[in-house]
C-alpha cells in the first residue's frame, strides 16, 4: 500500500526531542502491520529557522504542506522570537490555511496517571472536548489606534459565523451521537451578549436534529468549577477557541498532566492535510537535556492512526502508554521518574511490541 505523507514540524525547544519519539512509534505500527507505512519529511521551520531568515516558514510554506496526508508538529516558540509572531505566522497560518476547524482534546485519566484529584474514580474523567479552532475570539480582528498616545484604544474582536458555529457544533452533535455520549456546551451569554446568545441559539438549533443526543448547556465559569468538583457530568464537550483552549489546560492538569495530553487539528473534510500535536509548548526551561516527556507528542501520534482509519493501532499505542504508567519504572522527571526522553520512547516501543 501506499505510504501515508507526513509532514513533520518538530519545531523549536523539545519539540524534535518529543516527536522523534512519535515517529518511532508510528514506525513501530508499520513493523507490526508491514501495510501501513509512512513516508516522513522534515521542514526546519520554527524560531531558529526565522533567526537566520526573518520568517518562520517559507513563502509558499502553506503550498508545500498542502500536498501531505498529514502535519505531524512538535512545538514552537522560543526566547528572542515574540510569542505572537510564532504562534501567529506558523501555527495559526497552517491551521487556517487547511480549514483545521475542529481541535479535538481528549481528556481522560488513563491508569496510572495521576490526577490531583483526591475523591474521584478513574472513570470519572473521560471527556472529550471538541474547541472551535477557525474564529471566534482567535479571529485576529482587531485594531490598535493612537498607539502610546493618551487616547489609546486597542480592540480585539471575536467573530463567530454562522457558518463556522453550526459546522462545529454540527461535528461535536454527531461525535456524541456516534459514541453514544452527552454532549455539554459551554458559553457565557449572560456577559457576551451577542457571540455566546447566538452560539446557545446554534446549539438549540442544531440539537433539534439530534433528539437522541442528551444535552447540558453551562456558563464557561460554572464549567471550570464543575470540571473539578463533579468531572463525570462532562463527556463530549464542544465550546469557542478561547475558553476550549484555558479548559483544556484544566482538563490536562486533572488528567495526568501537560506531559500527556495531545491535541488533534481536524479538517473533517479531508480537502486539506490535518495536524496532530502535543498541546505543550517548546519548554525551553528544559529543552535539549533529554527531560522532555514524549508521551503527549506520542498520544498524538495515535489521534492521527484514529484519523487514517487505524483505530485498533490507535488504541494500541494508548494502551502502550497506560502499561508504561502503571508500571511507573520508566517515567520522565515530570511524573516523578528519572528516566530521559529516549528511554520513555524505547519502553513504549517495548511496549507496544508485546501488545501487539
Ligand atoms: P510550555 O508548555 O512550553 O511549558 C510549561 C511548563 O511545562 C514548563 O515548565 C515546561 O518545562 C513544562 N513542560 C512542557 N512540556 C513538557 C514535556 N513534554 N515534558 C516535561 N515538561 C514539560 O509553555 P510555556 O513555558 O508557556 O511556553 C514556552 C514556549 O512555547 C513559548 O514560546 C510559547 O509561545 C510556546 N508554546 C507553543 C505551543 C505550540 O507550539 N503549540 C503551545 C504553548 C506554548
Ligand atoms: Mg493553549
Amino acid at each position: 500500500m501506499k505510504p501515508y505523507n507526513i509532514a513533520v514540524i518538530a519545531g523549536d525547544g523539545i519539540g524534535p526531542e518529543v516527536i522523534n519519539e512519535g515517529i518511532n512509534v508510528l514506525n513501530t505500527i508499520s513493523t507490526i502491520n508491514p501495510d501501513v507505512q509512512f513516508d516522513f519529511t522534515h521542514f526546519p521551520w520554527g524560531c531558529e529557522f526565522y533567526s537566520r531568515h526573518g520568517k518562520m516558514m517559507d513563502e509558499d510554506g502553506i503550498e508545500q504542506l498542502s500536498a501531505f496526508d498529514s502535519i505531524y508538529l512538535g512545538a514552537v516558540g522560543f526566547p528572542g522570537v515574540p510569542d505572537h509572531i510564532s504562534l501567529w505566522d506558523l501555527l495559526l497560518i497552517i491551521r487556517k490555511s487547511f480549514d483545521q476547524y475542529v481541535n479535538i482534546r481528549p481528556v481522560t485519566l488513563i491508569k496510572g496517571a495521576h490526577c490531583p484529584l483526591s475523591d474521584v474514580q478513574r472513570e470519572e474523567v473521560d471527556m472529550l472536548f471538541i474547541r472551535e479552532n477557525s474564529e471566534g475570539e482567535y479571529s485576529g480582528a482587531g485594531d490598535w489606534l493612537f498607539k502610546g498616545k493618551e487616547n489609546e484604544v486597542v480592540l480585539q474582536n471575536s467573530v463567530f459565523s454562522r457558518k463556522g458555529t453550526e459546522r462545529i457544533i454540527r461535528y461535536a452533535y454527531e461525535t456524541a451521537k456516534k459514541q453514544g455520549k452527552t454532549l455539554t456546551s459551554i458559553s457565557k451569554a449572560n456577559a457576551l451578549n451577542y457571540s455566546m446568545v447566538f452560539w446557545d441559539q446554534v446549539f438549540e438549533e442544531v440539537g433539534k436534529e439530534y433528539p437522541e443526543v442528551q444535552t447540558a448547556s453551562y456558563l464557561v465559569d460554572a464549567a471550570a468549577m464543575l470540571m473539578i468538583k463533579d468531572p463525570k457530568r462532562f463527556e463530549v464537550v464542544v465550546t469557542s477557541n478561547l475558553f476550549g483552549d484555558i479548559l483544556t489546560d484544566l482538563g490536562a492538569a486533572l488528567a495526568g498532566g501537560i506531559g500527556l495530553a495531545a491535541g488533534a487539528n481536524i479538517n473533517p473534510e479531508r480537502e486539506y492535510p490535518s495536524m496532530f500535536e502535543p498541546i505543550h509548548g517548546s519548554a525551553p526551561d528544559i529543552a535539549g537535556q533529554g527531560k522532555a516527556n514524549p508521551l503527549a507528542s506520542i498520544w498524538s501520534a495515535s489521534q492521527m492512526l484514529d484519523f487514517f482509519g487505524y483505530e485498533q493501532y490507535g488504541k494500541m499505542v494508548l494502551e502502550a502508554i497506560e502499561q508504561l504508567l502503571v508500571e511507573g519504572t520508566v517515567l520522565t522527571p515530570d511524573m516523578g521518574g528519572t528516566a530521559t526522553t529516549s528511554e520513555v520512547g524505547k519502553r513504549v516501543n517495548e511496549l507496544l511490541v508485546s501488545i501487539a
